[in-house]
């Protein structure tokens, strides 16, 4: 698709009704992401996720999923250890969830990395603002402004195209650093608040929906407001209960 300039569709899916929809609508990749922690496990951030949250929701999405390629992150210190514990959990997702392969945050663990793709479990890269160093990072905010930072991402694109990595994920850094990436590497580069230049674009589909109740990010688009919908319908359930309008004739035995 890349060399065919045609564009790589990516969303989050955590549930079997939503990979089914994003499925049969033709969405290319399926991303198991842990933004499950903050999107629907009601953490903070991403850090507290599982290995068990993980293959829960994969195992899930999966059996939604008959087309699109189903890709798990990897949570927060199940590939920092060592590259031993790095390819069990990774092997787990593929054997236990029936994922495709495998999304790691950063270039720094490359062992685990090439560990998990010599052993033919496809990894994909994600490099930019990367919400599992949200800690260290100190907030949300755009990565590679400075010569030296939008280097250091640039370099660490290269590297992970080196070690085997299928496909790489930007997120928040600035349209003509990923431009520059997209166009020096012959893998993928999927964006995330990373400009029109990318080979493909990712969104948590809970943003697109209007499910995210706290208001979205500005790279994010809303393309419908599910969530005052929902409402509604719980307010109209809740008065036709009470004003006996719920059950009907045609709702009972
Ligand atoms: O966890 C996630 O949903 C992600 C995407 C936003 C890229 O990593």
């Amino acid at each position: 698709m890349k060399s065919a300039g045609k564009k790589i569709i990516m969303l989050t899916a955590y549930d079997c009704p939503t990979a089914r929809i994003l499925d049969e609508t033709g969405v290319e990749i399926i991303l198991v992401g842990d933004s499950v922690g903050n999107v629907l496990l009601g953490y903070d951030n991403t850090i507290p996720v599982t290995m068990d949250d993980m293959l829960h929701h994969t195992k899930a999405v999966t059996r939604g999923a008959k087309n699109s390629m189903v890709i798990a992150d990897m949570p927060f210190m199940s590939y920092q250890l060592n590259p031993e514990s790095a390819l069990l959990n990774a092997s787990r997702f593929i054997k236990e969830a029936g994922a495709h392969g495998v999304k790691i945050e950063g270039d720094i663990y490359l062992d685990s990395i090439r560990k998990i793709i010599d052993a033919g479990i496809p990894v994909m890269g994600h490099l930019g603002l990367t919400p599992q160093l949200v800690n260290q990072l100190g907030g949300y905010r755009v990565q590679g402004r400075t010569a030296d930072e939008a280097r250091i991402i640039f370099e660490g694109a290269k590297t992970l195209e080196k070690a085997g990595v299928f496909c790489l994920v930007l997120e928040m850094v600035p349209a003509l650093l990923a431009k520059k990436i997209a166009q020096s590497l012959t893998i993928p580069v999927i964006g995330i608040g990373a400009g029109i230049y990318c080979d493909g674009q990712v969104l948590v589909t809970n943003d697109i929906l209007g499910l995210t109740e706290k208001g979205i990010p500005r790279f994010a688009k809303k393309y419908v407001e599910l969530n005052s919908e929902i409402r509604k319908a719980v307010t109209f359930f809740i008065s036709d209960v009470r004003a006996n309008r719920f059950p009907g004739q045609e709702n009972s035995f």
